[in-house]
């Protein structure tokens, strides 16, 4: 008797419960890029390493800067009119030198690599695209240090967002400039999305990882 009463109330639930579960997977199957039947969580793998793929010739410029960085600084030691310098001791010829051939290094093994891997599942780069992403990463850190600068920030000093970002803007930038065709259909929302979750978390672990190792003073 009890037992059909709690039937009768569980029952809707139940049905309602079946019909979510049904409704939830459908969406998860029907959102795959990959067409029907790809779960999710293959979805957003792929959208992930392709995001690693086009900004992988972005993210290695500064860690190699850092590495192999010093001598004569960009500014070449000088002021503005502030009195502060106008990019400071921690933007050199060599480390820029040094990270965009390494960022150009890594881009020709992609490209090298891109042959043999199926057509459609990663989006190519071109060498216009290569070395765009390495010079872009590093001139966009120049430029935050400018500016960085002009807020009264010591070279080294935290600044958030600008710090994680920069690379990002300038290979962004570059891109969507002088090799518009390529970076808009690159580029979509997915990616864009996934390029702005990773970022910051890999360029944190980056630095930890100098930091502990001594390349780094900061661990940021
Ligand atoms: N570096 C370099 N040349 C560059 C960029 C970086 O030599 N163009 C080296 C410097 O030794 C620098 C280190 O890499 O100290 C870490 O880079 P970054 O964090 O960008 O510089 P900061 O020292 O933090 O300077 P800023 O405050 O201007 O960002
Ligand atoms: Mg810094």
């Amino acid at each position: 008797m009890r037992t059909d009463a709690a039937d009768e109330v569980i029952a809707p639930f139940q049905h309602l419960f079946n019909r979510c579960g049904t409704l939830f997977l459908q969406s998860v199957c029907e959102r795959s890029a990959l067409g029907d039947g790809v779960p999710l969580v293959v979805d957003i793998a792929t959208i992930v390493l392709n995001a690693l793929w086009i900004m992988l010739p972005a993210y290695i410029p500064n860690p190699v800067a850092a590495l192999v960085g010093g001598g004569m600084p960009v500014d070449l030691g000088r002021r503005c009119r502030d009195g502060r310098r106008v990019l400071g001791d921690g933007k050199t010829f060599r480390g820029l030198a040094a990270g965009i051939g390494a960022g150009i290094l890594t881009g020709l093994l992609q490209l090298h690599l891109q042959n043999s891997i199926p057509p459609g599942f990663l989006y190519p780069h071109t060498l216009l695209s290569v070395m765009l992403m390495a010079t872009g990463a590093l001139l966009g850190d120049l430029v935050k240090s400018f500016f960085k600068r002009r807020i009264g920030k010591e070279r080294g000093e935290a600044w958030p967002i600008a710090d994680q970002y920069d690379l990002v803007a300038g290979a962004f930038v570059l891109n969507l400039v002088l090799n518009t065709g390529w970076f808009l259909t690159t580029m979509t929302t997915g990616t864009f999305i996934a390029i702005l979750l990773l970022t910051p978390v890999l360029h944190r672990a980056v630095n930890i990882i100098g930091y502990l190792t001594g390349v780094k003073d900061v661990p940021w």
